[in-house]
């Protein structure tokens, strides 16, 4: 089977967030489960080394060139698709053009798979970047036979971010005007992208399957919830997985002290270690760490409320994330009102979030929404123990931890409260100062199965299903 993998972001080459943790990592996945695959990136100033072959497009598309395909990750191709008038900026996303910017990047991928000659049986379509892409093959394209029979699934990262514009996108993106009706890619009277790829994909997924059913009421919905609703049975969960090369605490470069489950004491080197980076007194407290987007998604509100309480206690907390600049003042405000108990630094650092992973005691992720999470996968990995809050992914990725019965994985808490983040955070130290209870839940930690190879069968499956439907509807 032929795979074409859109998204706009993808490890190793542009990162925000978990989106490009999938990116980077379910096509190879997909490809040692015997698919052929191309992923297709826009060219970002981030995006290093050069490649010398490029394929322009047609007079009418002369701004856009490609990229010949390249092996760039383990058995997938990778199509990068150059605009730099459009993607050589400092950021990849929250540009007043991006309408523009991402209907290019839609128009230039089925361009140039055309051009190529490259037929997928499927396209994958990742969040709202990439929604158009099943709106062009089921509107202006469907009489192309190049195109004809091709299978589209539109995979939701995060509802909130959907994509819209003024109805002046329909003209850029040279959409008939039909198109704009609440049924179609009308949402509160702009035109939306995300709405386009629920509506026009021949299947929906989303990364976890508790998201899947949330997404469809009012409280997680975005208003797109009667759109999802109206699709329900065309909608499937599929719980995402984490790249097992890329997080192996036994052979991360980054660590300075490697280390797997039988070697479990070594994390207090990297402990150590970590508190030395980040200026935080090296003593042996409970260290509690946090990679996040700094995004109101994420929990920040009630973790800062919660801050005088758990600063009563001895523990330390180190945080490691950019975003919205409130979120950014008021957790330095903290750090120096609590000096020696909580470091934050504002930054993106690849290395530094595996030194977290790898040295901290327990991982937090208070999140008001969370589609499914790929820090609490990592985290466990690493032995370094996720108190969550139970939602989306996050209550998809474990279990309670049961004390009399040594079962369960993390420390879950419900309501959206301080108080009850409190609560969770005190479970967690009530067994941490037990260390044969604490080693319990670290191996129950190790036991999971976070890799991608199950999830890309359940991919491959879905693809199936989604050629299946495209037959039947051309018949
Ligand atoms: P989201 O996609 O909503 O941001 P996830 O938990 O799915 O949340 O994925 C976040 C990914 O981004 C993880 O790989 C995490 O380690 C990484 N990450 C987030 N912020 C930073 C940062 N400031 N520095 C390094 N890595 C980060
Ligand atoms: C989004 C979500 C996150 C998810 C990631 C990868 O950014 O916020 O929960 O893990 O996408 O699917």
């Amino acid at each position: 089977m032929r795979i074409l993998f859109c998204a706009s972001e993808a490890v190793p080459y542009a990162k925000t967030g978990g989106l490009a943790d999938v990116a980077g990592a379910l096509p190879k996945a997909l490809a040692k489960g015997g698919a052929e695959v191309m992923l297709a990136l826009p060219k970002y100033k981030q995006v290093g080394f050069q490649v010398e072959e490029r394929i322009a497009l047609g007079e009418n598309d002369f701004l856009t060139v490609g990229e010949s395909p390249v092996e760039a990750i383990e058995g997938v191709k990778v199509l990068f698709i150059h605009q730099d008038e459009f993607y050589l900026r400092d950021s990849f996303y929250g540009y007043p053009d991006d309408g523009l910017r991402f209907t290019l990047f839609n128009k230039a991928v089925l361009s140039f798979v055309k051009k190529l000659n490259w037929k997928p049986d499927v396209i994958h379509c990742n969040d709202w970047q990439t929604g158009l892409i099943p709106v062009y093959l089921n509107t202006m394209l469907r009489e192309d036979p190049f195109y004809k029979g091709i299978a589209t699934i539109f995979t939701i990262h995060n509802l909130a971010y959907q994509g819209n514009f003024p109805y002046e996108l329909l003209n850029i993106a040279g959409l008939p005007p039909e198109l704009f009706r609440f049924d179609k890619l009308e949402f509160w009277g702009q035109v939306s992208f995300m709405k386009g790829g629920i509506v026009f994909s021949d299947l929906i997924t989303t990364v976890s399957p508790r998201y899947a059913e949330e997404i469809q009421t009012p409280q997680f919905g975005a208003g797109m919830e009667g759109a999802l609703s109206y699709r329900k049975d065309k909608l499937r969960g599929i719980l995402n997985g984490i790249d097992y090369e890329v997080w192996n605490p036994a052979k991360d470069e980054f660590l300075p002290v490697p280390y797997d489950g039988s070697s479990l004491e070594r994390k207090k080197e990297n402990k150590k270690f970590l508190q030395k980076e980040v200026s935080l007194p090296q003593r042996d407290v409970p260290l509690i760490g946090m990679v996040s987007r700094l995004a109101s998604q994420k929990g920040f509100d009630i973790l800062l409320s919660a801050m005088d309480v758990l600063f009563e206690k001895d523990l330390q907390m180190v945080i490691l994330g950019v975003g919205e600049k409130e979120i950014e003042e008021r957790l330095k405000e903290m750090s120096l009102k609590y000096p020696d108990k909580l470091k934050v630094v504002i930054r993106f650092d690849e290395r530094l979030s595996h030194l977290i992973y790898g040295g901290s005691d327990i991982f937090l992720m208070p999140s008001l929404y969370e589609p499914c999470g790929l820090g609490q996968m990592i985290a466990m990995r690493y032995g370094t123990i996720p108190v969550l809050r139970e939602v989306g992914g996050l209550a998809d990725s474990g279990e309670e931890f049961n004390h009399h019965k040594n079962e369960g994985n993390v420390f879950f808490f419900k309501e959206y409260s301080p108080q009850a983040l409190c609560g969770a955070v005190e479970k967690a130290l009530e067994v941490y100062g037990n260390k044969e209870a604490w080693r319990s839940v670290q191996l129950n930690c190790l036991k999971k199965d976070f890799s991608w190879d199950a999830s890309a069968k359940k991919y491959l499956e879905v693809y199936k299903e989604a050629l299946e439907l495209k037959r039947k509807e051309e018949k």
